[in-house]
């Protein structure tokens, strides 16, 4: 395992904020990973943690099956924090009490602060926290005091200075909380004395040596790049490491955007002269697609077909010896992974490609990193900002903008639309305010006029959202102006649009495709 020069060790107790603790850790420079709550005391050892943060949880730390870290987490010298759950974990672990709340909080709850040291540093004395808790701490442990309260909660937060030991029940890590990110730097800049070293450059440098290491004086690594930021950051960084040895194939499917696929092809002759194969397989799948519009089923045929073509070309290529892939951190946390922090990884399998492909030896560069940290690491490898922060945009494509059946001209129509929204959005500089934007093809005919014919053409839906993790999502509200603009310029510039909807619902109970 590499050991970062400072890490904090978050362990994990099931609760749904444990990600955004490690991405508040990092976002002040400091290198977090996370870990499942049974990890024992010589793997944290080994991690050699500058602190440890236990995170919220379901559970209530008085029923006999709730999860319990090894003791050791107290006694090896190393500043912890908890938070929620991992906040009555310790008071009870150390011999304090906690005890069901009178009254359940949750929601945004005044906070009093009552010791403004350390922990609590430079915060207003009362403040809104996010608080979710059943339980609380009602005895400290001795040795420690109370620093915060609410009206219901006489031990909203607790310290020992001494022994670096410090618990809130609120949630600091949520933006909810009004001061939650002056606490997480206040923990790792005046408690765990942390340097700030963690940034991309310094990531890059060390994961470009691993790369090296890994791949040795002469080994050839294949990717497949799918124009995506992650796997287009991944191939600019082993670039870096091994230059010509590594080969991009880039299976273009013929569902992509607008100048998407020159674009990508364009970058990659350009900025990192690789091996660039680009596979025009865009016939195979609208044939395969053909009279399918099942959503479901196309996916699996896209899926499917993506496969093939990649293993035809890459047996077209010869023997290579590492096959690498853009799998990030979210990925990794949420397959239970969260313990393995190597780089390259054996007999790993996602998606079905390595294996059917034959390869045994995997490198994923960026499974430690989130996703801002992906673009952040690209914009650091010289890729272009344009590339580095695109919406996100799905494996299938335009295959599921296009309700029901699948047709090279009903790609063209979202294709010409989609264009036509992203330019209005970035000319009214909107590009970084919506988190995702698109035009979908419905299935819906509508009659319509234009100049003295009758029209029966088809109704494209415009789906603008702000989300900050794509898991729930609020339909953005737009100017009228530029929903107007657009509007007109689809019916009046794409053939076959004759009349434009808005989306206006939030995920859930809506996803954010409408596929
Ligand atoms: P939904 O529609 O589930 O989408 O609310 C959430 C986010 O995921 C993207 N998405 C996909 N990305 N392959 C991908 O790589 C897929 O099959 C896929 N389906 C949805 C979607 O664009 C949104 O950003």
């Amino acid at each position: 395992m590499k050991v970062e020069k400072q890490k904090i060790l978050i362990l994990d107790f099931g609760g749904q904020y444990t990600q955004l603790i490690a991405r508040r850790v990092r976002e002040n420079n400091v290198y977090s990973e996370v870990v499942p709550w049974s990890i024992s005391a010589q793997e944290i050892a080994a991690h050699r943690p500058t602190g440890i943060i236990l995170s919220g949880g379901p559970s209530s730390v008085c029923d006999p099956d709730a999860p319990h870290c090894d003791p050791a987490v107290y006694t090896q010298g190393v500043p912890v924090l908890g938070i929620c759950y991992g906040m009555q974990l310790t008071c009870q672990m150390l011999g304090g009490q906690v005890e069901r709340a009178s009254e359940r909080e949750y929601g945004r709850v005044t906070v009093r602060m009552t010791d403004r040291t350390g922990l609590l540093e430079g915060m207003k004395p009362e403040s809104s926290c996010w608080m979710s808790h059943t339980w609380q701490c009602s005895v400290c442990p001795d040795g420690f005091h109370a620093i915060a309260q609410t009206d219901n909660c006489a031990i909203a937060a607790m310290a020992c200075a001494e022994r670096q030991i410090y618990g809130v029940q609120f949630h600091p890590e949520v933006t909810h909380t009004e001061e939650g990110r002056q606490l997480i730097h206040n923990f790792l800049y005046n408690i765990c004395h942390c340097d700030g070293s963690w940034t991309m450059a310094a990531f890059a440098e060390t994961a470009i040596g691993q790369i090296r290491d890994a791949v040795g004086e002469d080994g050839t690594v294949l990717l497949a790049l799918s124009g995506g930021v992650d796997s287009s950051v991944a191939a600019a960084l082993i670039y870096r490491a091994i230059g010509k040895r590594l080969t991009c194939v880039f299976v273009d499917h013929g569902l992509l955007r607008m100048g998407e696929s020159e674009q990508v092809c364009h970058v990659f002759s350009q900025l990192f002269p690789v091996r660039f194969v680009r596979a025009d397989a865009a016939e195979r799948f609208f044939r395969d697609l053909k009279g399918v519009s099942e959503p479901e089923e196309k996916r699996h045929i896209i899926g499917r077909d993506f496969i093939e073509v990649f293993r035809d070309e890459a047996a077209r290529l010869g023997k290579m010896d590492y096959f690498a892939q853009g799998t990030i951190y979210p990925d990794v946390i949420e397959s239970g992974q969260g313990t393995n922090a190597a780089v390259i990884k054996s007999h790993h399998n996602v998606g079905g490609l390595p294996k059917e492909l034959g390869f045994t030896e995997l490198i994923e560069p960026l499974r430690m990193l989130f996703k801002d940290e992906v673009r952040a690491l690209g914009e650091t490898l010289g890729l272009p900002r344009e590339l580095v922060w695109r919406q996100p945009f799905p494996g299938p494509g335009l295959a599921i903008r296009v309700i029901g059946e699948v047709t090279p001209e009903k790609v063209q129509i979202v294709r010409e639309s989609d264009a036509i929204f992203r330019e209005e959005i970035a000319k009214a500089g909107l590009e970084g305010k919506v988190n995702q934007y698109f035009t979908v093809l419905t299935g819906v005919h509508s009659v319509g006029v234009m100049g003295d014919e009758r029209t029966y053409d088809y109704t494209i839906a415009l789906r603008a959202v702000t989300t900050d993790d794509f898991m729930t999502a609020d339909w953005a509200r737009l100017p009228y102006d530029l929903i107007s603009v657009v509007s007109a310029r689809i019916v009046n510039e794409v053939a076959h649009a004759s009349r434009v909807v808005l989306d206006v619902t939030t995920k859930p109970p809506a996803s954010i495709e409408w596929e």
